[in-house]
C-alpha cells in the first residue's frame, strides 16, 4: 500500500491577528508547519503535499529544504476546496492522510496507529476523533447509536449537538479516489458559506462506503492552534514532553515548570538543570553537568561536568569541566578548551581558550588566541576593534594580564609574558618579558591639609 499526505495550510489564520501565516508562527523555535511536516514523515509518509495560499512564499521559504509538492489555493473558500486543489499532486490509487497544517503537537505514533487502523479495517475513509471536556470551536461526530453518521461544525450545530464531547481532530485517512469523488458533492451551503472537507465524510457514509472513527486519548496530539492563547497553550503541553522525555533519560530537572528546552537538545545522564533555564536550537550538553539557575543557552555544545550558572552562552564550545559565571556572556565561535574559568561579568567573543585558563572577573575578551595556563586579571580588555576592522589578539601559554590591562590588537605577548596591573599595550612583547606602561606616581606631600587651611 502507497501512502500520500496532504496538508492544508492556505488559510491566513485571522484569529491569530498577524502578518504571518498561522503556521509559520513557531514553537519550540520551530514553525509550526515544520513539526506537522516532520510527524508526517516520521509516520513514514514521504510524498507529502502542502496546499498554501495565503501569504504562500512565507510558509514555501520555510519548507525550502523540505522534499515537499506544493498545490496552491488562490481563495481560501474552506478546506474541502483547499483539498480540491491538490488533485493532481496525489495518486488516486494511494491511501492519503489528510491533516491540518495547525497541529504541531501531533506524533508520529498516533498517525501511524491511524494508517494501521484504517488499512486493516479496508476503510473507504477514517476519521480521527477525540473526546475533550471543553469541544467548543471544533466539528464534532456525529452518531447513529454507535454508527458515525456525519460531522458538524460548531457553527452548524443543533444545541443538542453542541452537547456532543467527541470531536473532529481534522486528520483523516482516505482511499484517495473516493475522497476527490466525494469532493466534487459538496456545496457551500452552511453557516460560514465554504466547502467544508467534514461534508464528505457524511457523504460517503450516505452512499454504504465503510467510514469509520478511531477515538484516540492522545488528545494533546490533536490539539489546533487557532490563536495566540493556544499557541502558548501547545508550547507548554510541548515543553512539558521534552522534560518527561529528558528526566525518563536520566537528566534531573529541578522546576519542570520554569525549564524550557528546545525538542532537538540533547542533554546526557546526570546532568541537573536548575530553574529559570533555557536552552534552545541544537545545542548537546554532556554528563554530569549543573546548569543554571537563570541561564540561556543556544546553538551550543558542552562537554561534561560543567558547571554554568546564571549565564548567556550562544553559539559556542565549552570543554569538560568548565565553570561559567555567573553573569558570564560567551557569544558565538568561542571555543572553551578544558577546565577554563569564566567568572562574573567577563564577555568572550570569537576567541579560543585554552586548557586551565581563567578570566575570572570583569573582562571582555574577544578575536583572541589565549593558550593554556593564562590568567587574564580583572577589568583587562582586548581592544579588538579600530573602528574599520577586528584584530586579533594572541596570548601564548602561561601568561599573566594583570588587572585594567588593555591589550591594544593586533598584538602578540609570547610564552609566560607578564602585564603590570593598568597598562595599555600597544605592542608585541617577547616571552618571559614583563612590560608596565604607567606613569610614575607623583607624591605631593600635606596637600589636603594645606587644601583646608585655605578654606
Ligand atoms: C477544522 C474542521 C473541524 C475540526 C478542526 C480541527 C472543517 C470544516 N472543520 O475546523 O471539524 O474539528 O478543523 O482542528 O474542516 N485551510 C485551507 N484553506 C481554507 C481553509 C482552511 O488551507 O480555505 C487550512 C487552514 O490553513 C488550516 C486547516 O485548513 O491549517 C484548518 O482550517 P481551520 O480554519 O483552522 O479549520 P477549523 O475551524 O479549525
Ligand atoms: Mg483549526
Amino acid at each position: 500500500m502507497s501512502y500520500s499526505a496532504v496538508i492544508l495550510a492556505a488559510g491566513k489564520g485571522v484569529r491569530m491577528r498577524s502578518e504571518l501565516p498561522k503556521v509559520v508562527h513557531k514553537l519550540s523555535g520551530k514553525p509550526i508547519i515544520l513539526h506537522v511536516v516532520e510527524a508526517v514523515y516520521q509516520a513514514g509518509v514521504t510524498d507529502i503535499t502542502i496546499v498554501v495560499g495565503h501569504e504562500r512564499d512565507k510558509v514555501r521559504e520555510i519548507l525550502a529544504d523540505y522534499p515537499v509538492n506544493f498545490a496552491i489555493q488562490e481563495k481560501q473558500l474552506g478546506t474541502g476546496h483547499a483539498l480540491m486543489q491538490a488533485r493532481t499532486e496525489v495518486n488516486h490509487n494511494n491511501t492519503l492522510l489528510v491533516l491540518a497544517g495547525d497541529i504541531p503537537l501531533l506524533q508520529a505514533e498516533t498517525i501511524k496507529g491511524l494508517l494501521q487502523f484504517h488499512t486493516q479495517k479496508k476503510n473507504i475513509a477514517t476519521i480521527l476523533s477525540t473526546s475533550l471536556e471543553n469541544p467548543k470551536g471544533y466539528g464534532r461526530i456525529v452518531r447513529d447509536n454507535d454508527a458515525f453518521l456525519k460531522i458538524v461544525e460548531e457553527k452548524d450545530a443543533t444545541v443538542e449537538e453542541k452537547l456532543i464531547g467527541e470531536i473532529n481532530s481534522g486528520i483523516y485517512c482516505f482511499q484517495a479516489a473516493n475522497a476527490f469523488a466525494a469532493l466534487d458533492k459538496i456545496d457551500t451551503e452552511n453557516a460560514q458559506g465554504e466547502y467544508y472537507l467534514t461534508d464528505i465524510l457524511g457523504i460517503l457514509k450516505k452512499e454504504g462506503q465503510k467510514v469509520d472513527v478511531l477515538l484516540t486519548t492522545a488528545s494533546s496530539d490533536v490539539f489546533g492552534i487557532n490563536d495566540r492563547v493556544q499557541l502558548s497553550q501547545a508550547q507548554a503541553i510541548m515543553y512539558r514532553r521534552k522534560n518527561l522525555a529528558l528526566m525518563k533519560n536520566g537528566v534531573t530537572i529541578i522546576d519542570p515548570a520554569s525549564t524550557f528546552v528546545d525538542n532537538e537538545v540533547e542533554i546526557a545522564s546526570d546532568t541537573v538543570i536548575m530553574p529559570f533555564t533555557i536552552i534552545t536550537g541544537k545545542t548537546k550538553i554532556g554528563n554530569n553537568c549543573e546548569i543554571g539557575p537563570y541561564s540561556h543557552i543556544n546553538d551550543s555544545l558542552i562537554g561534561h561536568e560543567v558547571v554554568i550558572e546564571n549565564s548567556r552562552i550562544r553559539q559556542a564550545e565549552i570543554g569538560n569541566k568548565c565553570l561559567i559565571g555567573p553573569f558570564a556572556y560567551i557569544r558565538p565561535e568561542s571555543v572553551l578548551h578544558e577546565n577554563v574559568k569564566i567568572g562574573d561579568f567577563v564577555e568572550i567573543k570569537k576567541s579560543d581558550i585554552g586548557a586551565d585558563s581563567k578570566i575570572p572577573h570583569l573582562s571582555y575578551v574577544g578575536d583572541a588566541q589565549v593558550g593554556e595556563n593564562v590568567n587574564i586579571g580583572a577589568g583587562t580588555i582586548t581592544c579588538n576593534y579600530d573602528g574599520y576592522n577586528k584584530h586579533l589578539t594572541i596570548l601564548e601559554k602561561g601568561v599573566f594580564i594583570g588587572s585594567n590591562t588593555n591589550l591594544v590588537a593586533p598584538i602578540k605577548l609570547g610564552e609566560n609574558a607578564v602585564t603590570g596591573a593598568g597598562s595599555t599595550i600597544s605592542s608585541d612583547v617577547p616571552p618571559n618579558a614583563l612590560v608596565v606602561e604607567r606613569a610614575t606616581p607623583k607624591i605631593i606631600e600635606d596637600w589636603a591639609t594645606n587644601k583646608k587651611k585655605e578654606r
